[in-house]
């Protein structure tokens, strides 16, 4: 099946004109969306999907921190969030961003899909646009189960199933699959969040879905 364009990298050289117009190019916030997010709306998102002052959150597939700079904030001092993907250069330009803030409860994991830490740890795994990346799914699953401590949380935002600008392992799953793939790995269905969130360097309204681990 000939892989469908995604509309946001369509339009990525446009972004590119209307950011160093507007004077981001050089800023650590790359749009006026990622700016508004990561000082004030990403907060109120992640509080609405259930993250709590003093968890321990992984960020699976952090990039360049757009969740996880809220999640620290939010967790607060006696949290704390691990921001872990194999992407060196994002996870630079992540350590860049803490440098300038006064944000001291992120630890750096560079690593692909296994995560350095022990079993039933933390809080709450978060991985939103990242399963797509990966053919065999089941491997993100099997850590965040891993590494969760019984009860806690998974909250998955499967961006680019069938349902949602289809691309590259997801292009022929739908939203309702990946459920049944994230219950048969350990896991039950707690909630979904229909909601506006940042997706690459914007916002734009995508579905999260939080399971809980049943053991
Ligand atoms: C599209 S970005 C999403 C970044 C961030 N979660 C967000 O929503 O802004 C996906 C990230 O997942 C990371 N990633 C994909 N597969 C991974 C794996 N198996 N292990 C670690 N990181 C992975 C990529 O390197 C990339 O930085």
């Amino acid at each position: 099946m000939a892989e469908k364009k995604d509309a946001i990298s369509l339009l990525a050289p446009i972004r590119e004109v209307v950011k160093g117009r507007m004077g981001f190019r050089e800023s650590i916030f790359s749009s006026c969306d990622v700016k508004r997010w990561i000082e004030k709306d990403g907060e109120v998102f992640l509080m609405a999907i259930g993250l709590k002052e003093g968890q321990k959150v992984v960020d699976f597939g952090s990039g360049r921190g757009h969740y996880t700079l809220p999640a620290a904030k939010l967790v607060g001092e006696k949290g704390k969030v691990y921001a872990f993907d194999r992407d060196g250069d994002d996870l630079e330009k992540l350590k860049n961003t803490v440098s300038t803030m006064d944000i001291n409860n992120i630890e750096i994991i560079e690593a692909e899909t296994k995560v350095p830490l022990d079993d039933s740890c933390i809080d709450v795994v978060l991985c939103y646009d990242v399963i797509h990346y990966l053919k065999d799914r089941t491997l993100i699953y099997d850590e965040a189960h891993r590494i969760l401590k019984k009860g806690g949380i998974l909250s998955l935002y499967p961006k680019h199933c069938k349902d949602d600008f289809p691309l590259m392992e997801l292009v022929d799953v739908s939203r309702e699959e990946v459920i049944q793939e994230v219950l048969s790995a350990g896991f039950y269905f707690l909630s979904r969040f229909k909601k506006t969130l940042l997706h690459d360097d914007y916002y734009n309204v995508g579905e999260v879905f939080n399971f809980q681990k049943r053991q």
